[in-house]
């Protein structure tokens, strides 16, 4: 049987007049690598942080692992297996990316890595070379491969990827996709984009956000092709 990770139901929020969230359910099964994909605006950022315990929904349920998450703050939420990158990369800019890494570890006060993992990550994320580095000097891919490495050493179950190819360059969009291929043996993804390769590639299956309602949750093959999705979505990028 598959096991749960998240499980969201009847999430909603408002920011005064604007309705971001609107009753949305969702869930994500270990193994699994979850897509979601809506306009700007459409509340797909809104959702993580609320799941990452950034922002609190005005209502709604909010579990992981078969547990109760409402309340929980990031940091609890790194310790029981779950964190996110950010849609605008966050790093600390004026320190190496060695001190990056070290910082992000302090988060977690148990079943932190050894140095041999540690090492093969850093190799694998092809920062080995830039550690001597202020992380302000990387290229925006070298930034968001840092900040990936930031949560990878957390051990995570689910890892919530808000664009994580956003600004890049299409070749750069090919390596992180193949990154990612290869992040499904380490962990759970739930990843938000605008770009479909990103989705066709790697999506078991996709959630749209419209107007901060969910339209549709199913494989990308039939979501790529939902008439609803193509008519206000879709359709309009391409315009
Ligand atoms: N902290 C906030 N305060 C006020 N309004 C907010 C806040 N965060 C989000 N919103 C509004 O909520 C709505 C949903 O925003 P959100 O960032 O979740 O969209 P998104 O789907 O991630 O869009 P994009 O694809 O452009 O990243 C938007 O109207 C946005 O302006
Ligand atoms: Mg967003």
């Amino acid at each position: 049987m598959s096991v749960r990770l998240l499980e969201v139901s009847g999430l909603s929020k408002r920011f005064g007049g604007v309705v971001a969230l609107k009753n949305v359910d969702g869930h994500s099964v270990a193994g699994e690598t979850l897509g979601m994909i809506g306009p700007n605006g459409s509340g797909k950022t809104t959702f993580v942080n609320m799941v990452s315990g950034h922002i609190r929904p005005d209502s709604g349920t909010l579990g992981f692992a078969g547990i109760d998450i409402a309340g929980s703050t990031p940091h609890q939420l790194a310790e029981i297996g779950l964190c996110r990158t950010y849609q605008a990369v966050r790093v600390f800019s004026a320190l190496p990316v060695r001190q990056n890494i070290d910082n992000a570890r302090l988060l977690l006060s148990h079943r932190g890595l050894d140095s041999a993992e540690l090492g093969e990550l850093t190799e694998w994320l092809r920062l080995d070379t830039r550690l001597d580095v202020d992380a302000g000097s990387l290229t925006l891919f070298e930034q968001r491969r840092l900040e990936l490495l930031m949560r990878l050493v957390l051990k995570p179950r689910l890892i919530m990827l808000d664009e994580p190819v956003g600004g890049l360059a299409v070749t750069e969009v090919t390596e992180m996709i193949q990154l990612l291929k290869e992040l499904r043996a380490r962990c759970s993804i739930f990843v938000i984009e605008h770009t479909m390769r990103v989705i066709r590639e790697l999506a078991d299956r996709v959630m749209v956000l419209i107007a901060g309602e969910k339209v549709a949750d199913g494989p990308p093959a039939d979501i790529l092709r939902n008439k609803r999705v193509i008519d206000e979505y879709l359709g309009t990028r391409h315009a």
